[in-house]
C-alpha cells in the first residue's frame, strides 16, 4: 500500500483558526496592499503575514514537506508530500471589506490529493475532507445535490483579473449559462465556491484562469461528496489547468455541454 503522509486535520485546522483570527482581527482596518500583475489584483500585507504564519507552521511540524504557496511560490524541497496554500482566497473582496473570504489548505501525495481543509474565518466555518472518507462542514458529513438540474440550481462562477483578454470568452459562457440557470453567484473566493457545491448549496461552478492554491482543497471537497470535476473538455482535472468545472454529476454534465457550446 502507498504511503500515506501522517497529518492530524486538527492540527491544520488550529492553524487555520489562529490565521483566521489575524484576518478577522485586521478586517475593515488600515491596511497597506498593491496591485500585481494587474492593476485590480491586489495582493495584502495580510496576505503576505497569513501566508508566513502557515508556512512557519507547517515547516515546524513537517521540515521535509513541501510548500506551494500563492505569494511565495514554490520551495526547494523535493518531498512528495505537497502542500498547496491559498492564505487568503477572496484577497479583492477582504480589502474592500465585502465578508467573504477563505484559507485553502490541501496537502497532495505525489499526484494523489490527500486533505482538504477550506475555512471561512467570518462564519468560524471548516470544510474538511481525507481521501476516501468523504467531506465534512464541521461535523456534518457532506453530499452534492443528486437530483439538482441547472434550471433549478444556483451556480457559481468568477472573473479572471485581466478584464482585456478575457473578457470575451467569459461573456460567451455567461450567454450561454445565464438563461439556463436557476440563479448565478459570484462569491469572489473560488476555495469557497467549491466548498458550497460540494455541500450541494451551489449545483456546480465554473471559471477560467484559475491556480493551483484555488482549486487544490476544493476539488477533493467536491469529489468526496460525490461531485464532478474537470477541465472544459471534461477530462479529470489537473493542478496544472486553469479552467474547472465542477458541480453534482447532472449539473456538471449539463455546465460541461453549455460551456462547449459557448465560442471561445
Ligand atoms: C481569487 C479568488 C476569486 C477568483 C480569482 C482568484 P485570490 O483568488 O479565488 O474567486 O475569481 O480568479 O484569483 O487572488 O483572492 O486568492
Ligand atoms: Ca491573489
Ligand atoms: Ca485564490
Ligand atoms: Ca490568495
Amino acid at each position: 500500500m502507498a504511503f500515506r503522509p501522517d497529518i492530524d486535520i486538527e492540527t491544520v485546522k488550529s492553524w487555520c483558526r489562529e490565521v483566521g483570527d489575524y484576518q478577522l482581527d485586521n478586517f475593515e482596518g488600515d491596511i497597506d496592499f498593491e496591485s500585481k500583475d494587474q492593476k485590480i489584483n491586489l495582493v495584502s500585507e495580510v496576505d503576505k503575514k497569513s501566508e508566513s504564519m502557515l508556512i512557519e507552521r507547517i515547516a515546524g511540524e513537517f521540515p521535509d514537506h513541501s510548500v506551494l504557496a500563492e505569494e511565495r511560490g514554490e520551495d526547494r524541497q523535493k518531498s512528495s508530500v505537497r502542500w498547496i496554500i491559498d492564505p487568503l482566497d477572496g484577497t479583492v473582496n477582504y480589502i474592500h471589506g465585502f465578508p467573504i473570504f477563505s484559507i485553502s489548505i490541501a496537502v497532495f501525495q505525489e499526484e494523489t490529493p490527500e486533505l482538504a481543509v477550506v475555512y471561512l474565518p467570518v462564519r468560524d466555518v471548516f470544510f474538511t475532507s481525507r481521501q476516501g472518507e468523504g467531506s465534512w462542514r464541521d461535523s456534518e458529513r457532506l453530499q452534492v445535490d443528486d437530483q439538482a438540474e441547472l434550471s433549478t440550481s444556483i451556480v457559481a462562477t468568477g472573473f479572471p483579473y485581466d478584464h482585456q483578454q478575457e473578457s470575451e470568452e467569459v461573456l460567451n459562457y455567461l450567454e450561454e449559462i445565464i438563461p439556463r440557470a436557476g440563479g448565478i453567484r459570484r462569491t469572489g473566493s473560488a476555495a469557497y465556491d467549491l466548498a458550497l457545491v460540494a455541500a450541494g448549496i451551489f449545483g456546480g461552478f465554473w471559471e477560467i484562469k484559475l491556480s493551483p492554491w484555488d482549486v487544490a482543497a476544493g476539488i477533493l471537497l467536491v469529489k468526496e461528496a460525490g461531485g464532478l470535476a474537470s477541465d472544459f473538455s471534461g477530462r479529470d482535472i489537473s493542478l496544472s489547468g486553469e479552467e474547472i468545472v465542477a458541480g453534482s454529476p447532472g449539473v456538471h454534465d449539463e455546465l460541461l455541454t453549455f460551456l462547449q457550446q459557448a465560442v471561445r
